[in-house]
């Protein structure tokens, strides 16, 4: 059965709009474990745009399923995790004018840099896992760095705009997944999936975990409202 890593990062993006100290997302992932949540996942942005450092700080001591820190791979970041010791570590590209992680990132164009640090993180038993789209290179050059595990990314079978490209983009994550457990490496996926499309991939196999983000924080706010308005309507009449 595929296990569900919660991305936390947009109730961090909900606090940051007023730099408040609400909604607080270790608090978010505290009642994303007692829903039944299989892991934490944060990404400290190099701009701190969402997730901060106090954030991941107090995740690392609160989590009880497992914290996956995803990072760009600089040695800021490297450093900020050979501190804080999460579960594993996803490493994602960064750019700083994007909304969202774009793409998968370039394995091969930085093979060395990035072998060197898969080598400081598993040193320091911080399993590595590579954000990466389903092309058989990218897949055989993480394998080469030594880290144990990939995330393939699934936006391109998120975006399709119609079946039958939905369909090819599917069947390149279930190839990809294939091509990487016979490399050695764990396979988890995700990125823009949602209620209505996560199935066909959850239902890949050999797929270990989804981490899944938005669809989640969205469901949330919404099913929230109603008990939120009520609530604050109790507060107008000092009856909360
Ligand atoms: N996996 C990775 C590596 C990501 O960068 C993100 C987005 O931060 C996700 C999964 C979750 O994507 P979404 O928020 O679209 O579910």
């Amino acid at each position: 059965m595929v296990t569900l890593g919660i991305n936390i990062d947009h109730v961090a993006t909900i606090r940051q709009a007023r730099k408040t100290v609400e909604p607080d997302p270790v608090a978010a992932a505290v009642l994303a474990e007692l829903g039944g949540a299989d892991g934490i996942t944060v990404h400290l942005r190099e701009d701190r745009r969402h997730i901060q450092d106090r954030d991941v700080h107090l995740l690392r001591q609160t989590v009880r399923s497992h914290l996956n820190l995803e990072m760009a791979p600089t040695q800021e970041m490297v450093a900020i995790a050979l501190g804080l010791k999460p579960d594993y570590v996803t490493l994602v590209p960064e750019k700083r004018e994007e909304v969202t992680t774009e793409g998968g990132i370039d394995i091969l164009a930085n093979r060395d840099r990035f072998t060197a640090i898969v080598n400081q993180l598993q040193g320091a038993a911080i399993p590595v896992s590579w954000f990466i789209d389903a092309e058989s290179e990218q897949i055989e050059a993480a394998a080469s760095t030594g880290a144990k595990f990939i995330e393939l990314h699934t936006g391109k079978y998120a975006d399709a705009g119609d079946e039958a490209t939905q369909a090819k983009e599917l069947a390149a994550l279930e190839k990809g997944t294939q091509i990487a457990i016979t490399a050695g490496l764990r396979v988890n996926a995700g990125h823009g999936l949602t209620y209505w499309n996560v199935y066909p991939v959850a239902c890949i196999p050999g797929m270990e975990e989804l981490n899944i983000g938005h669809t989640i924080v969205s469901r949330a706010v919404l099913v929230g409202m109603e008990r939120a308005v009520r609530e604050m309507k109790l507060a107008i009449q000092g009856r909360l």
